[in-house]
């Protein structure tokens, strides 16, 4: 059953901690010369028109990248994220990134994890994307398909991630972010994390997870503990103490198996920010725990 769409939710207080965590791994990857992988197992349709009316619909946007737009002194990191979201504008770049002339886009665009990637890609560096929705992944298959360094499958990620392992450059990042339509997907997204892990025991893994009323997150965290990598596991949440309606995200989660040096650092500084800028049920806090400590 695929029933999410990502352009409801794009540039939500959640992908605003996500995308934020992704660009500094990515930073990381840029500060050495040798090529570098990345794998999207979830990846959505590239970018979103947060003048749509699905973004309309939920506005969860304004909450999010609108007010950590509009604040000013971010963190430094955080500074050049907002940066690069603010100067994307897939029309201007036209047939490249896939923009079609008999849509009408009203703008401004933000940029999903595919074009956060694709804008820190050098000539080496590789991108693998999975997408099962028909529809998002028509829709990205038009935008990526004239860039060489990407290779979108239509492929179910959690199976699709496990086949792959080793991938062929062996440094690198592995970004699931499931839409968690179902429940077993908090299952799926462990177990195939855990055995990529296995196969790939040196590759950065950063799993997103939603924290609800009635989630699933504490078998998330029980699971990663188990996690015995070299670099440590991390867990890192932005959530409001209370949640506010059934179903309803009161905070956003990242489990990341051998974070880069110094991320815990950086993406504390991020979340305290978000916590105090970004809209949330209620008052929110960061926070940020090795599940697993770095030998
Ligand atoms: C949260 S969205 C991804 C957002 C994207 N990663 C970003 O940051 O811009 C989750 C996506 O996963 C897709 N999806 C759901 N189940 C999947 C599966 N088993 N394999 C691959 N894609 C799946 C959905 O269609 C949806 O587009």
């Amino acid at each position: 059953m695929l029933s999410y769409l990502h352009g409801f939710h794009a540039g939500n207080f959640a992908d605003m901690h996500k995308h934020a965590a992704l660009w500094l791994v990515l930073s990381h990857l840029r500060k050495k010369k040798k090529p570098f992988c990345v794998i999207d197992t979830h990846a959505g349709s590239g970018w979103y028109d947060l003048g749509s009316d699905q973004a309309a619909k939920t506005g969860e946007w304004k909450d999010g990248y609108a007010r950590a737009k509009a604040e000013p002194n971010p963190p430094e990191m955080l500074a050049a994220f907002l940066d690069h979201v603010a100067r994307f504008d897939p029309v201007a770049k036209g047939r490249d990134y896939g923009v079609r002339e008999e849509d009408a886009y009203r703008g401004p665009f933000y940029p999903g994890s595919p074009f956060i990637v694709r804008e820190m890609l050098r000539e080496e560096d590789e991108l693998i994307l999975m997408e099962l929705h028909p529809r998002e992944h028509e829709t990205l298959h038009h935008r990526v398909k004239r860039d060489g360094r990407i290779h979108l499958h239509k492929r179910d990620g959690y199976e699709g991630l496990v086949a792959m392992m080793p991938p062929v450059i062996r440094r690198g990042l592995v970004l699931m972010d499931p839409s968690y339509d179902v429940k077993q997907d908090y299952q799926k997204a462990a177990n195939a994390v855990q055995h990529a892990w296995e196969k790939w025991p040196n590759g950065t893994f950063m799993l997103w997870y939603p924290i609800l009323e009635d989630g699933f997150d504490g078998d998330l965290r029980t699971s990663f503990g188990a996690i015995k990598a070299s670099g440590g596991v991390l867990c890192a949440e932005l959530a409001a103490d209370q949640g506010g309606a059934k179903g309803r995200m009161r905070g956003t989660g990242l489990l990341v198996i051998n974070p880069p040096w110094q991320f815990d650092q950086q993406l504390a500084e991020i979340g305290v920010w978000l916590a105090k800028t970004c809209k949330f049920p209620g008052p929110a806090q960061h926070s940020i725990n090795w599940l697993v400590a770095a030998q």
